[in-house]
């Protein structure tokens, strides 16, 4: 059978070859619940504006329902030379409906079509990976309390640098997973506004109504400008940053905790209903699923890249390129979920090893920078306090102990303001409670940003 959308323009059917070249429903039929959904409003409208009778939408409006149930079944036959989940949608309704079914597709073109329905399965994609963030927001959360009095070393340049409370660290994936969430949020604004009524690209002569379908399939209004929205696939490609940025957090976190999980670190136990096996060597219990969300995110940058790539040189408006851009969206969207979904057991689960990391918390002078700023309050510019505690590390250090074993007059040596008092600022307990800045890890703040969270996360 010929494509419906071959007029009578052409001289001869197309070659086989084109239609497998150029056939989309192998990867859009995913898109078929959105698609009749969007024929509906529009069957409604065109009533509504006497362009079709009330008796032929509710023929349109059963038959649509049950070629839902039938793409739902899995039971209808796909045949490329119908090109894309439109065009089967519609030949399903003329084979039910004929003549009626031919009037479906006024005012309407596959250029708005197509927009409409991936902004409606793209704000679906996007309120599913919002619910997920939040799941693992309240994985890192549910911690906080259990983790409470542990203290990690913060690192910078992956050295040790200060000590910091373990739920301090919890803390700091809520924050990038919360700014994610919000960046998915503010880019749902634009996803949701409805492009049906722009036709191919100029828009109809006839006298459609765009509020009535906008409202209807829940869009927070419709676009103004035609040329524009024939073209824009911005909506998607922006979901699909926002999917990379959350996926580049979610590597990093991997990352940190695969190097946490070994026996140089010996941090953390990941469960092991989350690890796999190897083949040969019998002691083996690996990170994989932690390995492949490292893995799976080139995957999401990537497909960053194709779409942006995709659209950098067309012309307006709509131009089949844009066919491309559905399966790097539908693939960020697959992958970030299935990393969210195993990220949340993960982080709930595992179990921080509290005697392992204590037994060496005390290397690396993370009470150092501590030391300096109890000379500072003595008194002591800034840069002679680090210049002056530097000497003392280093002392330290060839000696080969932490800075709470040196005596008071080995200290007072470097400097005769150091009293008695300076105990207080020592080794890491004593560090981590000595800080009182916003945002710090001082304690209290730590405490009050975790019953921050617990009330927004509830
Ligand atoms: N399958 C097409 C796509 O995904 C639908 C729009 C086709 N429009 C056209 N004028 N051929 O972009």
């Amino acid at each position: 059978m010929a494509s419906p959308s071959r007029s009578g323009v052409f001289d001869s059917a197309s070659d086989r070859r084109v239609e497998q070249f150029c056939e989309s429903i192998s990867f859009d039929s995913r898109l078929y619940e959105d698609d009749i959904r969007g024929s509906i409003a529009h069957a409604e409208m065109l009533a509504a504006r006497g362009l079709i009778s009330s008796e032929e939408r509710d023929q349109i409006v059963v038959a649509l329902g049950e070629i839902r149930r039938e793409l739902e079944a899995g039971s209808m036959e796909f045949r490329i030379e119908l090109e894309d989940i439109h065009m089967h949608v519609e030949q399903a309704l003329i084979d039910r409906l004929g003549d009626i079914g031919r009037k479906l597709h006024t005012a309407r073109s596959r250029n708005d079509q197509i927009s409409t329905d991936f902004r409606l399965w793209v704000r679906g994609a996007i309120d599913r990976i919002e619910g997920r963030l939040v799941d693992l927001q309240r994985a890192f959360l549910s911690r906080c309390d259990d983790d409470f009095e542990i203290i990690l070393p913060a690192y910078t340049h992956m050295q040790r640098a200060q000590p910091v409370l373990a739920p301090h660290y919890w803390l700091a994936y809520i924050e990038k997973f919360e700014r994610d969430r919000q960046r998915l949020l503010d880019c749902r604004r634009r996803v949701n506004q409805s492009a049906l009524g722009v036709a191919a690209v100029a828009g109809s002569t006839l006298d459609i109504d765009r509020e009535a379908t906008a409202r209807q399939l829940g869009f927070d209004g419709f676009t103004a400008n035609s040329l524009d929205t024939s073209s824009d696939r911005d909506f998607a490609i922006e979901a699909a940053f926002c999917l990379s940025m959350i996926a580049t957090h979610l590597s990093g976190w991997a990352e940190e905790w695969i190097l946490w999980s070994t026996v140089e670190f010996g941090f953390l136990k990941i469960p092991h209903a989350f690890c796999t096996g190897s083949s040969i060597m019998p002691q083996k219990v690996n990170p994989d699923v932690l390995e492949l969300t490292r893995g799976k995110t080139a995957r999401v940058i990537g497909n960053l890249q194709t779409l942006l790539v995709l659209v950098k040189g067309l012309p307006l408006a709509y131009n089949r390129d844009l066919q491309e851009d559905k399966p790097p969206v539908f693939d960020s969207f697959d992958t970030v979920d299935a990393c969210l979904e195993l990220a949340a057991p993960i982080v709930a689960g595992a179990e921080l090893r509290p005697e392992s990391i204590r037994a060496r918390l005390e290397e690396g002078y993370l009470d150092a920078t501590t030391l300096m700023e109890y000379l500072i309050r003595r008194g002591l510019p800034q840069r002679r306090a680090h210049h002056l505690v530097g000497g003392i590390v280093g002392e330290a250090m060839r000696r080969g102990v932490p800075l709470k074993e040196l005596t008071l007059e080995e200290l007072r040596a470097h400097d005769p303001q150091i009293d008695a008092s300076v105990a207080d600022v020592l080794g890491v307990d004593n560090a981590v409670r000595a800080f009182v800045s916003p945002g710090s890890s001082a304690p209290d703040q730590v405490r009050q940003q975790i019953d921050a969270w617990k009330t927004r996360l509830g």
